[in-house]
Formats: structure tokens, C-alpha cells, sequence
């Protein structure tokens, strides 16, 4: 039987570059996202280069957190069984700490820990009743040390590595549903228009095949690319301030 994967945060960058590796890989791929005219472009794409393989879309805005179950499900009717589940929308924003609008951090932490945490929660609720599944969420190196001037998101990443580990520990028995957690460095993609300013930066096709592979061997927690982001996990927490403050 084919394979299936949903993946949030499909209509651009890293979402979207996983939608075309598995596809490539012969997956049928349910995209995700609120741009629906996005998905719709991509998914006839996808359906003209791989006219055997079932692409669907659906609009989704995962800060509305009651609606992501209902999506999820929909999803499964449609495509049989899901195999994996990706959460992956994400934002960014850049604060200076102490000016008092909490707007951006709010949305931030909606997005990127409340909206994953909604999706792998459907995620696991579909996986207990068929019997297997692998969750993947997209975290970060900032999940690490946090970044100045991404506070809110680099707590949001944290959060969600932590979630994530905790929810695998609690599905350790379940010997057919596994949990991984990905922890991209700086990947070009619509989310930082600067990021050409920061080191070892890498095309998103290129890093969705390394998390493709890892996906696929059950990995349960990556960095991509490996190197340098896999040595400075361990660094990244015990250099100083000022070299930290130096490069990002
Ligand atoms: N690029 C990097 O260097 C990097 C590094 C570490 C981690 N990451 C993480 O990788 C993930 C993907 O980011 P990207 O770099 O590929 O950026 P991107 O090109 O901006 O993609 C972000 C995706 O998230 C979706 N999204 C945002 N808010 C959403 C919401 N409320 N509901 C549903 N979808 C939403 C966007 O779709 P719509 O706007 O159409 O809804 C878009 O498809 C994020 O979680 C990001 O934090 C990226």
C-alpha cells in the first residue's frame, strides 16, 4: 500500500520541499497551510510529475487550534491511513526584549508551540487508532541556546524539543509509532530574508532530503546539516554571551 504523509506549513520553504522528496520517494502527500493558492500550485506540480501518487490540499491555520483535529481526520478518510505527520508551520520575529508590545512573541508561541502541539496531539490520537505513525516536528538549533533577538522563537523551539521528547517517552511501548524531532540550522527558505548573512546556510531541497532519510530510519532526534550544527549542540550551551551575541 502507498505510503501517505501530512505536512503543515506546505505552501512554501522546508514544508514544501518535503512535499516534493516524498513524493519523489512515492508518497501520497496531503499538503497543509493557509496560502491555499500556494498548495493548489504545488500540488499540480507535484500531480504532473507524479500522476500515479494521490496530492491533496487543505487550508489550514494551526493557531486555530480546534480545527486541526478535524483537518487531520478529514485528511485520513481521504488518504486511507496517514504514515507520518510533520509539523512544521512555523514563524519567526525579531523583538529587542523590553519594549513591551508582547504582540509578535504571542503569535510566535501560537504558532510555533501551541499549533504544533495541536497538530502532534491529532497526530497521536490518529496513530493510537490505526496502530502506527511517526510525528515529526520541526524545531531548530535555537532549541539549543537561545538566540538574541529571537527570544520568543528560540523558546518556542525549546518547548516544542521538549514536548516532543516527552511525548515519544510516553509512546516508548508503542513499538510502531515513533516520534522525531528535527533541528534545522540556517536553511533558505521565505522565513528570513537576511538569512544569507548567517554561516552554513544550505538550499531547503538539500536539507529535506537528509530529514527525509532520517524520517524514514525512525530517527528520533536529527540536526540538519550535521555539521557543524551536530558539534555545536553540545558547544552552543557553554560558550559565553559575547561570542554567542558575536554571531547571531
Ligand atoms: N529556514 C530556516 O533557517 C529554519 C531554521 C530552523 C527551523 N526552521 C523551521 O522550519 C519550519 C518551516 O519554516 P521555513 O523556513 O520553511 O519558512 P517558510 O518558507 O516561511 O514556511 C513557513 C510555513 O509555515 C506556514 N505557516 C505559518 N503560520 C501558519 C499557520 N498559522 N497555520 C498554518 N501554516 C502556517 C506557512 O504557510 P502559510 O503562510 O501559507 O500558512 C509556510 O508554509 C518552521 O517551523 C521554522 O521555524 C526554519
Amino acid at each position: 500500500m502507498t505510503k501517505s504523509v501530512v505536512i503543515t506549513g506546505a505552501s512554501s520553504g522546508i514544508g514544501a520541499a518535503l512535499a516534493h522528496e516524498f513524493a519523489n520517494r512515492g508518497y501520497n502527500i496531503a499538503l497543509c497551510a493557509r496560502r491555499t493558492e500556494k498548495l493548489e500550485s504545488l500540488k499540480n506540480t507535484l500531480t504532473e510529475r507524479h500522476s500515479q501518487l494521490q496530492i491533496i490540499t487543505s487550508a489550514l491555520d494551526v493557531n486555530e487550534l480546534d480545527t486541526v483535529p478535524t483537518v487531520l481526520n478529514e485528511l485520513k478518510q481521504t488518504l486511507g491511513n496517514i504514515d507520518i505527520v510533520i509539523a512544521n508551520a512555523g514563524i519567526t520575529g525579531v523583538r529587542r526584549t523590553g519594549n513591551g508590545d508582547l504582540t509578535k512573541d504571542k503569535q510566535i508561541l501560537q504558532t510555533n508551540l501551541f499549533g504544533a502541539i495541536a497538530t502532534i496531539d491529532a497526530a497521536v490520537a490518529i496513530f493510537r487508532q490505526q496502530g502506527f505513525g511517526q510525528i515529526v516536528g520541526i524545531s531548530s538549533f535555537s532549541a539549543f541556546r537561545g538566540i538574541p533577538g529571537s527570544a520568543a522563537y528560540s523558546a518556542s523551539k525549546a518547548a516544542l524539543t521538549n514536548y516532543l521528547q516527552a511525548v515519544g517517552t510516553e509512546l516508548y511501548k508503542k513499538k510502531d509509532i515513533n516520534v522525531t524531532a528535527i533541528h534545522p540550522g540556517f536553511i533558505r527558505t521565505e522565513i528570513d530574508e537576511n538569512i544569507e548573512k548567517f554561516p552554513f546556510v544550505i538550499d531547503a531541497d538539500v536539507a529535506a532530503k537528509t530529514m527525509a532519510n532520517a524520517i524514514e530510519k525512525g530517527k528520533s532526534d536529527i540536526v540538519v546539516p550535521s555539521w557543524p550544527w551536530a558539534l555545536l549542540r553540545n558547544v552552543m550551551p557553554k560558550l559565553p554571551e559575547s561570542v554567542i551575541a558575536k554571531i547571531f
